[in-house]
Order: structure tokens, then C-alpha cells, then sequence
């Protein structure tokens, strides 16, 4: 894998969203200590020698990297190229079948062959994700209301507070009031990836992972859902792995980049760095691809 020195912690000249990315907040990010390279002090999550593996082999080979405290780092490669199974190892969702190795930290606290419980109290509280098909995510027999709410009250919310806050945060991702009272299939795609979106950030997790959630939708529809995710986490503070196979979408919302190839992370460095000037053929040929 290629290391990069770490000129600056954003994004500079590259185009983004108006008003969705102001500087996270993080003073002591100081731009040539290269975050990536000072776990120890600000680190969140750490993955160590990853690999996951079935029957026929390895899916997944020795995978590495850190995320510091409100960074957004995203993972890009080819279709197949181990970025959902990295993310799945993270959150503990492995498909059966599938066994994964190394480590995986989050705050110091092991994750891989953690106890389910624990694991399902981590996910949703310090641990949100969004992914690609937001039909799937939702119970399609229940309010969007309950839904949001009850994700809160899993972790600790009252009842009644949970009610109040889920019509606030849908409002805060621009659902219209009537949305609570609303079930699925009534709203539109990207309506309900916002509320996935909003299901994701209502504890206020210390991490939120994104597997391609705007690939299913319209281009004009994703720009606003990107806009909203990046709006989501920087007002939070909340740290971003972003998974997609689209450069662009990458250049907008991640201050630094991963890349994935046949389950093998083959470059990384600061989105604006790899994206101009790639050092790696394999890079190289999906920036081209993008254009
Ligand atoms: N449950 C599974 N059993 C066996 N192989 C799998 C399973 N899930 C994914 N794979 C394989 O692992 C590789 C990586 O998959 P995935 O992480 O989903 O790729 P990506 O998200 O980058 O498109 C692919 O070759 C895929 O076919
Ligand atoms: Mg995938």
C-alpha cells in the first residue's frame, strides 16, 4: 500500500456541495501530523490486518486503516472489490459462511468476535449506517414515525421524548410533517433514504458507515442526499466511511481517500491528491473511467 504525506486536512479546490461542507471542528487535526498516522492520540476506528475469507479462499487480504474523530474517509473500487464485506466486518453483519480476522477497534474496544449483544447495542448507537436499498431497511408495516422513534427508544430514549425528537429530526433532513404518519412505499426513494439517513445520526453515533446510498437514485435526488449526509456529520462531529464506486461523489463529501481492489486496499491518501494525481495504475485507470 502507498503512503502519502498529508498536505491538508480538506478539500481545497475540489467542487462541493454549497454550504454542505464547512471545516469539521477539529483543532488539533494540524495538517502535516497526517491524521492517519497518529492513531493513538486521535483515533476512532482502527482496522488491523483484516482478511476475510469462505471456503474458496480470501475476500477480503490484509486490510488496514484508521479513521480519526470526525474525519470522512472514503473507500472506492470496482463492483466486487471487498468494499461492502470491509464494511460488513466493521459493524459485525458478516453473511454466515464468511470469517473475518485481524482486528477491528473502535475507541479501543474490539469489535470482531465481540458478543452479539454487545454488538447489536454498538450498532445504532455508537456505530449508524445507510445503505444502498432503503425499501429493505424499513418495516414497510410500520410509520416512518415509530421507526425513527423507536430507534431511539432501543437506546435509551422515553417513549415520549423519542415521539417529539423523531418529528424534529425528520424535519431536519427536509421530510414534510406528514411524513411521520407516512409508511414506505408513500414516499419516494430518496425520501426514504433521508430517513434512513435520519434513523442512522439519531443517536448520535461516533461513526456512521454509507455503502453506495445514493446509487439507487436519481443524479439530482443524490446531490441532495449528499448534502444532507455531509451536513448530518459535520454538524455532529460524527466520522464518515464512505463506500461508493463513484469518484465524484467521493470528491464531495470525503476529506480522504481509500482504494479498494480485489479485496486489497492498493492506495490512499488525501481525496484531492489521489484523485489529481494517482499513483497507482489501478487508481489511475478508475479516475479515468470517471471522467
Ligand atoms: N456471502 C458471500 N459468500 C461468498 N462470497 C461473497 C459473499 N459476499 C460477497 N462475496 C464475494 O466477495 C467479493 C467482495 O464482495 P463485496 O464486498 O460485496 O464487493 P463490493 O462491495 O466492493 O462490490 C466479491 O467477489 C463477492 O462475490
Ligand atoms: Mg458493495
Amino acid at each position: 500500500m502507498t503512503e502519502r504525506a498529508c498536505p491538508e486536512g480538506h478539500l481545497g479546490g475540489v467542487e462541493r456541495p454549497e454550504g454542505a461542507l464547512g471545516g469539521v471542528d477539529r483543532p488539533d487535526s494540524s495538517p502535516d501530523q497526517g491524521l492517519h498516522r497518529e492513531p493513538e492520540r486521535d483515533g476512532l476506528l482502527a482496522v488491523d490486518g483484516l482478511s476475510i475469507t469462505h471456503d474458496d479462499g480470501e475476500l477480503v487480504d490484509d486490510v488496514s486503516f484508521r479513521i480519526a474523530q470526525g474525519e470522512r474517509v472514503g473507500l472506492i473500487g470496482a463492483s466486487g472489490s471487498g468494499k461492502s464485506l470491509t464494511a460488513s466486518a466493521i459493524m459485525g453483519l458478516l453473511p454466515d459462511g464468511l470469517a473475518a480476522s485481524g482486528s477491528v477497534t473502535l475507541r479501543g474496544r474490539q469489535l470482531l468476535g465481540a458478543p452479539e449483544r454487545e454488538l447489536s447495542r454498538l450498532r445504532g448507537k455508537d456505530l449508524g449506517m445507510v445503505f444502498q436499498e432503503p425499501m429493505t431497511a424499513l418495516n414497510p408495516a410500520m410509520r416512518i414515525g415509530r421507526q425513527v422513534a423507536e430507534a431511539l427508544t432501543i437506546h435509551g430514549t422515553a417513549r415520549r421524548r423519542a415521539a417529539d425528537r423523531a418529528r424534529e429530526l425528520l424535519d431536519r433532513v427536509g421530510l414534510p410533517e406528514r411524513t411521520a404518519r407516512a409508511y414506505p412505499h408513500e414516499l419516494s426513494g430518496g425520501q426514504r433514504q433521508r430517513v434512513l439517513l435520519t434513523i442512522a445520526l439519531a443517536n448520535d453515533p461516533a461513526l456512521l458507515i454509507c455503502d453506495e446510498p445514493t446509487t439507487a437514485l436519481d443524479v439530482t435526488v443524490q446531490a441532495q442526499v449528499l448534502d444532507l449526509v455531509a451536513e448530518g456529520v459535520r454538524d455532529r462531529g460524527t466520522s464518515l466511511l464512505f463506500i461508493t464506486h463513484d469518484l465524484a461523489v467521493i470528491a464531495s463529501v470525503c476529506e480522504r481517500v481509500l482504494v479498494c481492489r480485489d479485496g486489497r486496499l492498493v492506495e490512499e491518501g488525501p481525496v484531492r491528491a489521489v484523485l489529481s494525481d494517482p499513483e497507482h495504475d489501478y487508481t489511475r485507470r478508475l479516475v479515468e473511467a470517471a471522467l
